[in-house]
């Protein structure tokens, strides 16, 4: 019998992952089969339960219950705490191991696929809900000069400012607050694009270089993406690179082997 393995959410009919991780099983000979499974909003728990007792090994845990899969688990990786959101569950036993890899999979796109370094580069993350929080550590790793976090709500990008400060050189402010930033990557973690809008941007945010990231991902350019454009940048990217390395990394968790990404993110691009 393959080993089982889901991604849970609601609504999880658009869910991308079962096409991803079944490419990633057959390219690496793993004897597993990965579903798509909705849980009802007020029943997340009872849902990864029956999963486990099914014979589940793993979950990706998506919208809107990566904060119950946290409080969930019972054992977090270091990026899952500072994440305070879990997208990965490993089942082994009686444990419940939470992970995050949404960050590590955003820091693996940039720097493998799109071959910009993060090293001590100046870095505009845009927004400071669950999507910012969940990227900081991971970014910070990579030792940038300054990772600079705006926020339409000043106070919760000062909040994340402060929980990070130890890690790395954080400033927090509203976007105004960078307009001659002169960022060489600015990251959109808002879900203003879920909503067809955008923040109150400046110009002067971009450099000649600057890396655009649309940490959102959908068939067409981002208001973001259309902004950056239009204001010279010649370097853009949408989440779909993030979403198959943030799943590469849940694979490599459940399974120990690191999969192939290049032909899934090709077939993707294709398929938009
Ligand atoms: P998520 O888990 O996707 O991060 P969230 O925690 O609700 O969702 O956070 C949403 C983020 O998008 C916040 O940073 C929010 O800004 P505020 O904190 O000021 O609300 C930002 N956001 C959403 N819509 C926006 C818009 N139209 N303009 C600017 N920022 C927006």
């Amino acid at each position: 019998m393959p080993d089982l393995y889901a991604v849970i959410g609601n609504p999880i009919s658009h869910s991308k992952s079962p096409i991803i991780h079944t490419e990633f099983a057959l390219q690496t000979k793993q004897n597993m089969q990965y579903s798509a499974l909705i849980a009802p909003l007020d029943d997340f728990v009872e849902t990864v339960k029956t999963f486990r007792e099914q014979g589940g090994k793993g979950m990706n845990i998506t919208v809107p219950f990566k904060l119950e899969a946290f409080e969930l688990s019972t054992q977090l990786t270091e990026r899952a705490k500072q994440a305070q959101a879990v997208n990965t569950l490993k089942f082994d036993g009686d444990q419940l191991l939470g992970d995050n890899t949404d960050g590590t999979g955003l820091a693996r796109d940039i720097t493998i696929n799109l071959n910009t370094t993060i090293a001590a580069k100046r870095i505009l993350l845009m927004g400071a809900g669950g999507a910012a929080r969940g990227v900081i550590l991971p970014l910070l790793e990579h030792q940038p000069i300054v990772l600079a976090i705006a926020n339409r709500t000043v106070k919760k990008a000062q909040d994340l400012k402060q929980q990070f400060d130890g890690y790395g050189h954080l400033k927090a402010g509203n976007y105004a607050d960078f307009v001659d930033g002169d960022f060489d990557i600015i990251i959109n973690a808002t879900s203003a694009s879920l909503d067809d809008e955008l923040p109150q941007l400046p110009a002067g945010l971009f450099n000649n270089n600057s890396l655009a990231y649309d940490m959102m991902y959908s068939n067409e350019p981002t208001r973001f993406l259309i902004f950056a454009k239009q204001q010279g940048v010649k370097h853009l990217a949408d989440g779909v690179g993030m979403l198959v390395e943030q799943a590469a990394e849940s694979f490599f968790l459940w399974r120990g082997i690191r999969p192939n990404t290049k032909n899934i993110i090709h077939l993707l691009n294709q398929t938009k």
